[in-house]
């Protein structure tokens, strides 16, 4: 049976003390009442190995929100996925379309990162999802299809199985506006089509699909109560305890 998950993604929000206290708050709140699902938390660089030293993994997972397309070397700033993993973190979203789009990672530079990701032992959030032109163009299915075989379908049936797949439409994050729960199921149960086509449908049945844009807990039971809406990638949601906890409720 394919794993439940809610993660946050906190994206450049947070100083370092206020990221630890918000990681002591929820490690607290979740170590004394456990989820039904799996919590990961992906937060800047600069938290993951002081979140780490006190963070039960066993019940929230650490994560990254990115790595670099190089193993190693003269590449000022930036930060490699063997580091990621020295951390203590498990976990690195990869392929964000706030990555694609402000920073040029093309599919081929994101192929590298997952690449590199899973070669030190870390698993995957791999972001897909369609601008709002490309979705008034009924062209989402087209879109997700090439993303996942841009980066990803390139990997073995064995090594897919460290991957999270998070179906994120670009016009639904931080705008308040989010996709119906029968929109996404649509799209999610087409995502998996795709990935049945690909590695057969016993893979399939066990990736996790999260959806990601505005969700929240007021709308988070609606989408959880879909077959193929795993859980959920959250942004904004993700930075108050209590708003996140709201969401892991509802899964
Ligand atoms: P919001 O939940 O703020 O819309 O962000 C979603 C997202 O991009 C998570 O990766």
């Amino acid at each position: 049976m394919r794993k439940k998950i809610v993660a946050g993604n906190w994206k450049m929000n947070m100083n370092l003390q206020d990221g630890v206290a918000l990681a002591k708050e929820l490690n607290d709140t979740l170590t004394a009442q456990k989820p039904n699902c799996g919590v990961i938390i992906c937060t800047p660089f600069i938290h993951l190995a002081s979140i780490a030293q006190f963070l039960d993994q066993s019940v929230i997972g650490l994560g990254a929100e990115n790595c670099a397309d190089k193993e190693k070397g003269a590449y000022t700033g930036e930060v490699s996925a063997e580091m990621v993993k020295s951390t203590g973190a498990q976990y690195v979203i990869i392929g964000h379309s706030e990555r694609r789009g402000y920073y040029n990672d093309t599919p081929e530079v994101l192929k590298e990162k997952v690449l590199l990701a899973l070669k030190n032992g870390l698993k995957v959030i791999f972001c897909i999802g369609e601008s709002l032109e490309e979705r008034e163009a009924n062209k989402q299915n087209e879109v997700v299809k090439a993303e996942l075989e841009g980066s990803v379908f390139n990997l073995s049936a064995e090594e897919f199985k460290n991957i999270i797949v998070a179906y994120e439409p670009i016009w639904a994050i931080g705008t308040g506006k989010t996709a119906t729960a029968d929109q996404a199921e649509e799209i999610h149960a087409y995502i998996r089509s795709v990935i049945a086509d690909k590695y057969g449908k016993e893979v399939a049945d066990d990736t996790t699909i999260l959806y990601g844009g505005s969700c929240k807990a007021s709308n988070a039971p609606e989408l959880f109560a879909k077959p193929d809406i795993d859980g959920g990638l959250i942004g904004g949601a993700s930075l108050k305890a209590a708003d996140f906890k709201g969401i892991i409720d509802a899964r």
